[in-house]
């Protein structure tokens, strides 16, 4: 692992900054994105007229609540570009998201915001230890989605060298990482998870291998996996948090001297937490859905946008900007059996109490007779071979789940390797049941 005492040299010095400082330059930069959007994107001007609020109504980030929220229906109804705020000429990128259902989500970024967004995301890799002259791997995949052209950018800015490999091909992901010797990687947890395999595979310690830091994001993942990767590649295991709609990854990120939660780039984003149900702004330390509004985007200025990441909003600490909590769940992963709510990370939490499963699993719901079930199909380890073995660890999976989330379940322990790798975001939950 790294000395952590080089971890607090080297940050910009708004990271560092008073918080007056950091909500006066939020009020100014709010006022031209109220102003900007409602100018330029007939979309947020129909917004705010119904809603009878004017961006000359904005004097302080409090007043932001009077203004409408944006969703991911409000970008779907202004397929593709309806949401951007400059002619399509000033447009450098395009990014997507596929989305299960429907149209994809748009984004569009100008030349300047490419250039913010490397910036943040060389931040987000130095808050994770990174340095000048690391060689970074990264294994987010390239194409629409942010994550791999979104932290290449990054990494190039703060002159790393970048192993632009994307997703998949683990076998070749592994040998490039033995042969080329990374000092750090970007990648979802859960395909690090069939990286880890992979090494063990063929026989090579990940221990031994160059790796010293990973920056994992784009999925939800527990403090729990953050052990069992840390330990398992000895080294550092950091959170990156950030959403298309709202720029890429690097809206916030966890700094490795302290790993409390992710501190949010307050200077070009502007949280808030509100109460899913009803909408109101909830203080700092109560738990609800965040929601951005970005404070320097040209090309598709994003206000009050509901991102359904359950989280709450707590002090500096490494930084003066605010964190978040690392993310428990999205609102909509949340599942709802038989009245109890439930998140696939409590169950990851829970597995991973037990040496003898592994991190592979999902959880399958179905109905019968009228009722919720639910399955947790779980790899056993590799070492891990008597059958008798596999069934008391789910004996005892099936009991804490009972004992600490309320739920009766049913855990099958599969072999290792059995279960659906993904290469990108890992799908946890699989709902079988009928569509109401
Ligand atoms: O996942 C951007 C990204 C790429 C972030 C690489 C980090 C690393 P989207 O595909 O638009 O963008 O998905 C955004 O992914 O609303 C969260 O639900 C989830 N998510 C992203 N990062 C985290 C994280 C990218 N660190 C959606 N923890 C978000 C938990 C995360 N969930």
């Amino acid at each position: 692992m790294l000395d952590k005492s080089r971890y607090q040299a080297l940050v910009d010095p708004i990271e560092r900054a008073s918080r007056d400082e950091i909500a006066g330059l939020q009020t100014e930069r709010l006022k031209w994105t109220l102003r900007h959007a409602y100018d330029n994107v007939p979309a947020y001007r129909a917004k705010f007229d119904a809603a009878g609020v004017h961006p000359d109504d904005f004097r302080r980030p409090e007043d932001l609540a009077r203004f409408p929220f944006t969703t991911k229906a409000d970008l779907r109804d202004n397929y593709p570009f309806g949401m951007f705020a400059v002619p399509e000429d000033k447009v450098a990128r395009i990014h997507a998201s596929s989305g299960t259902t429907g149209k994809p989500t748009v984004v569009g970024y100008t030349l300047n915001d490419i250039e913010t967004w490397s910036g943040l995301v060389a931040r987000s890799i130095r808050a994770s230890g990174g340095r000048p002259g690391m060689k970074i791997h990264v294994a987010y995949g390239y194409g629409l989605f942010t994550g791999g052209l979104g932290a290449h950018y990054g990494a190039e800015k703060l002159g790393c060298t970048v192993i632009p490999i994307s997703g998949g091909m683990t076998e070749r992901q592994v040998q490039l990482i033995r042969d080329f010797k990374p000092d750090i990687i970007m990648v979802t947890p859960s395909y690090m998870l069939a990286i880890l395999d992979e090494f063990r595979r063929i026989g090579a310690d990940p221990r031994d291998c160059s790796l010293d830091i990973g920056i994992f994001g784009a999925e939800p993942w527990t403090n729990a996996m953050r052990a069992e990767i840390e330990d398992a590649f000895a080294m550092d295991a950091v959170d990156i948090y950030g959403l298309s709609e709202v720029m890429g990854p690097g809206v916030a990120n966890e700094c490795v001297e302290t790993k409390d939660g992710l501190h949010i780039w307050e200077d070009h984003f502007y949280p808030e937490v509100i109460d899913p149900a009803t909408g109101a702004v909830l203080p700092d330390g109560e738990k609800g859905e965040l929601v951005f509004t970005s404070l320097t985007k040209e090309a598709m200025p994003i206000i009050r946008y509901r991102t359904r990441d359950l989280t709450r909003l707590l002090p500096g600490t490494a930084r003066s900007m605010r964190r978040m909590e690392k993310i428990t769940g999205r609102s909509d992963d949340m599942m709802i059996i038989r009245g109890v709510n439930v998140f696939p990370s409590q169950i990851e939490e829970k597995i991973l109490t037990i040496p003898e499963l592994s991190a592979h699993y999902v959880v399958v719901l179905t109905r019968a007779d009228r009722l919720d079930e639910m399955t947790v199909q779980v790899e056993a380890r590799a070492d891990t071979v008597g059958s008798a073995e596999r069934e008391q660890a789910g004996r005892r999976l099936c009991q804490a789940i009972k004992d600490t989330i309320g739920v009766s379940s049913t855990v099958a322990v599969v072999a290792p390797g059995t279960l659906e790798r993904s290469l990108g975001k890992a799908q946890r939950v699989l709902d079988q049941r009928p569509k109401a």
